[in-house]
C-alpha cells in the first residue's frame, strides 16, 4: 500500500522540485536560483513522496531505491536569524490531501529542533488559496510589502511562532 512520506530532499530530487516549483509558483526565480538556495540550504528541503510501504530501504533517504515520484516540496532557508519559507508547492492532482500541511509541519518542528522558534514568508495578495492554507497552519500577518514582487503585486508577510 503507498503512504505518504515527507523526507529530506536529496541531490537527485532537486529537477523535480525545480520543475515543481516553476509550475506551480509564479516566480522570477530560475532553475540556477532555486540551485542556490537548495544547496545553502540543504537540512530545510523537504519532498513528499507516495512511498511503498514494503519499501525496506525507505528510511535511506538517499538511495535512488526509496526515491519515488515526487509530489510536492517545501524549501526552508535562514533569512535574519530565523526560519523562512522560500517556496512551497504540492502538484496539482495530490493537492488537499495534507500533502502541504505535512511538509510545513515538518519543516517548522526541523527549525525548532536547531532552536530557530520563529518561520515567515511571503504570499502575492492575490493567492486566497496560499493565504488560507497559511492562516489554517497558524500564521498570523504582519505588514504588506508593496510592490515586492518584480511584476509590482504586494506581497503580505507572514509570521508564526513555534
Ligand atoms: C498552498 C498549497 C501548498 C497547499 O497544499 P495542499 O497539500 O493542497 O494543502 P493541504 O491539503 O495540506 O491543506 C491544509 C489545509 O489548508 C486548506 N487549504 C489548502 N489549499 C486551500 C485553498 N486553495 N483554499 C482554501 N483552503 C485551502 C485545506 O482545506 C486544509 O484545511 P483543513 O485543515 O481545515 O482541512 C498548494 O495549494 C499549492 O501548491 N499551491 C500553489 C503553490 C503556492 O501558491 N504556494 C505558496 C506560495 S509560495
Amino acid at each position: 500500500m503507498d503512504k505518504l512520506k515527507i523526507r529530506k530532499a536529496a541531490d537527485a530530487d532537486l529537477q523535480e522540485i525545480i520543475r515543481i516549483w516553476k509550475r506551480n509558483i509564479k516566480t522570477i526565480n530560475t532553475a540556477s536560483d532555486i540551485a542556490d538556495l537548495f544547496y545553502s540550504f540543504k537540512n530545510y528541503f523537504l519532498v513528499a513522496v507516495y512511498s511503498d510501504s514494503a519499501d525496506t530501504n525507505a528510511a535511506d533517504t538517499t538511495s535512488a531505491k526509496s526515491k519515488n515520484k515526487v509530489l510536492g516540496f517545501v524549501g526552508g532557508t535562514i533569512r535574519n536569524g530565523h526560519g523562512h519559507i522560500s517556496g512551497i508547492a504540492v502538484d496539482k492532482e495530490y493537492r488537499l490531501q495534507e500533502i502541504g500541511k505535512n511538509l510545513l509541519g515538518t519543516v517548522e518542528r526541523k527549525f525548532l529542533a536547531d532552536n530557530f522558534d520563529r518561520v515567515t514568508l511571503e504570499v502575492r495578495k492575490s493567492n486566497r488559496g496560499a493565504i488560507s492554507f497559511y492562516e489554517k497552519q497558524g500564521y498570523k500577518q504582519l505588514y504588506i510589502i508593496k510592490g515586492y514582487y518584480a511584476d509590482g503585486e504586494d506581497a503580505i508577510v507572514y509570521e508564526k511562532r513555534i
